[in-house]
């Protein structure tokens, strides 16, 4: 469900900027991440789903991990961006709007605006209300001729998005945060996407190529324990939302690739053997149990292609930089096979 949102500083918002569309409340994101918290600690497998890393702090850090030395795929994917615009732009052409998914701090997307041909909108998309606001508003600043449409909510939710009838819909997903779903929950959510643009639309999205795993590996443990204290603040967000006592010294950092299935595991292992309560509920760890954090898949150009196919999208065209650690696909909605 859509529903605008009425500031009372209209008059200090950008003219080419909409008002902000709530898809999701505060109340839908406490009740979500309770509900998957609890179900998730419940399960043999302890997990949480990766995607609540990401409150304030969980989203700084994230941002150092992107600063770090081992950590290739922010820096490699935006200088690919900037070096391909060019030919992006002209498989793109005029006149397309631009949907992004977790458009965060809306970065990435300025390759694209300096090099697109009157791009027709940019609708960011993001879980985060206050990120949103302020990244759409510097973006509709610098960019005054573009209208902008900000929407707060969970991409891969079924959103009504306000698209006038006939626009040319492309759907900008960087980062590799498709590598965060499941191959099976990936195909869905590409298959969504594909009948969100609609044919003829296409979808511009960043993957994490298989490689080296000592690479993979040096990426997710990083020396400097930024990645440990990212995958630790998920306790501690636990903690302060949810009523947990968890004692994060209790916990561990690890990481692991794992080349049958194609991706990093993350996880928190138990030192000890311990009782925690999340939301008067009990839940015991024996020693080195885990909670699995995250899973980042890596895709050869060929599984991703093929997966997008599966999902009714036509492969256009497909990049990756020098040292072949990062991939950028351009694909083509078609007629759904399904
Ligand atoms: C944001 C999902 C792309 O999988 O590399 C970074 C998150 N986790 N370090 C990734 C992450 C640990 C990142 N994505």
């Amino acid at each position: 469900m859509l529903q605008h949102r009425t500031p009372g500083d209209a008059h200090r918002r950008p003219a080419n900027l909409a008002p902000l569309i709530e898809a999701a409340t505060q109340v839908d994101q406490r009740a979500a991440f309770r509900a998957d918290v609890l179900a998730g600690l419940g399960k043999a497998q302890k997990a949480v789903p990766a995607k609540y890393f990401y409150d304030a702090r969980g989203s700084a850090l994230f941002e150092e991990i992107c600063t770090l030395a081992e950590y290739y795929p922010t820096r490699t994917e935006t200088a690919m961006l900037e070096r391909l615009a060019p030919e992006i732009a002209r498989h793109v052409g005029a006149g397309a709007t631009l949907i992004e998914y977790g458009s965060g701090a809306s970065r990435k997307i300025r390759a694209l605006l300096e090099a697109l041909p009157a791009p027709a909108a940019y609708m960011p998309i993001d879980i985060s209300l206050g990120h949103l606001q302020a990244s759409a508003r510097r973006l509709a600043l610098d960019y005054p001729g573009l209208p902008i449409v900000p929407v707060v909510g969970d991409y891969t939710a079924p959103l009504n998005l306000p698209v006038p009838p006939g626009a040319r819909l492309v759907i900008f997903f960087p980062g590799s945060t498709i590598g965060n779903l499941a191959p099976a929950d990936a195909a869905a959510l590409l298959a969504q996407a594909a009948g969100r643009v609609g044919r003829g639309g296409s979808m511009l999205v960043g993957v994490d190529l298989k490689k080296d795993p000592a690479i993979l590996h040096r990426a997710y443990t990083d020396r400097r324990g930024v990645t440990a204290d990212f995958n630790l603040n998920l306790l501690d967000r636990i903690n302060r939302e949810l009523d947990g006592d968890f004692r994060r010294a209790q916990f561990r950092h690890r990481a692991f690739y794992d080349p049958v299935r194609g991706r990093i595991e993350m996880h928190l292992v138990s030192l000890i053997g311990q009782a925690v309560s999340v939301e008067g509920q009990r839940f015991d760890f024996r020693v080195g149990e885990t909670i699995h954090t995250e899973n980042s898949y890596k895709y050869s150009l060929d599984e991703f292609r093929a997966m997008a196919g599966r999902a009714g999208f036509v492969p256009e065209a497909a990049w990756s930089d020098p040292d072949c650690l990062f991939a950028i696909h351009l694909l083509r909605a078609g007629t759904m096979s399904t």
